[in-house]
């Protein structure tokens, strides 16, 4: 299995902080925002990981984690979008890494305190289509929220007005290789970006999408708001065991 890391973007709700650099390497308490994500892929086995960077100093990411030697990898690798054309047009740009295997996908602003041990250990017994990990949350309208039917996902909406349920859609996605396929059928939402719920609810129209509750406490980490609570929440419990 592949680890994909989506730090594309242009992080503007972080502007002027990211003005003249790349939201994920900002500080999060004691460490750059993206080792918490590398951490976390690491800690659960998948070592074979792409970094898709974009926006202000890519060139960055290379001086600061080389080829992940602060991770033990024997190397790193990446690649780079243009623009803030979506997750979904970020993970497409990763399809000659995956290269027809699995893949576990995690958003660069994505902090966990846990591990994502067993849903992958899940994943692999699947034996295909795609899992997401959800996480009861007081402002679900901030997110993808997940509707649920005796247990089982019948839909996702993106940041709805009106949430049906408080379950967050987290940003870790774990996909078959036929993610490619769906993207390439994907049309530019209302703000513009390919949306990783398109991607997800296309999993569950299919009846292949399962779920794992994620343990501990997850925050992202691209507001004003949730960059100061991800650095409490780290400085208190820290993270992914670092
Ligand atoms: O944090 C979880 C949420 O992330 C999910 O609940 C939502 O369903 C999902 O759409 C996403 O929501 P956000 O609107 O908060 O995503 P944001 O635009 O902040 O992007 C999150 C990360 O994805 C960002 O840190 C880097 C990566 N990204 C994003 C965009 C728009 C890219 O690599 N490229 C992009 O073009």
């Amino acid at each position: 299995m592949k680890g994909i890391i989506l730090a594309g973007g242009l992080g503007s709700r972080l502007n002027p902080l990211t003005k003249i650099t790349n939201k994920h390497l900002l500080p999060v308490f004691d460490k750059p925002m993206i080792y918490y994500p590398i951490r976390c892929l690491v800690n659960a086995g998948i070592t074979d990981i792409m970094i898709v960077t974009g926006g202000n100093s890519a060139g960055d990411f290379l001086r600061l984690l080389e080829n992940g030697r602060d991770f033990d990898l024997k190397d790193l690798n990446y690649t780079y979008q243009k623009g803030e054309g979506g997750i979904a047009e970020a993970l497409d740009l990763t399809e000659h890494f995956a290269d027809d295997e699995p893949i576990c996908v995690i958003l660069g602003d994505n902090i966990i305190e846990k591990n994502i041990n067993q849903a992958v250990e899940d994943f692999k017994a699947q034996g295909g289509g795609a899992k997401i990990l959800l996480k009861q949350v007081e402002d679900p309208e901030r997110f993808g929220v997940a509707n649920l039917v005796d247990g089982k996902i019948t839909s996702i909406e993106e940041k709805p007005k009106n949430p049906k349920s408080d379950l967050a859609v987290t940003g870790i996605y774990m996909y078959d290789n036929t993610v490619f396929d769906i993207i390439k059928t994907l049309k530019p939402s209302e703000r513009g970006e390919l949306e990783i719920t398109d991607v997800n609810n296309a999993y569950i129209e299919r009846g292949t999408m399962t779920w794992n509750k994620l343990d501990g406490w997850w925050t992202d980490a691209g507001t004003f708001e949730s960059l100061m609570h991800a650095g409490n929440l780290v400085a208190k419990t820290g993270a992914n065991n670092i």
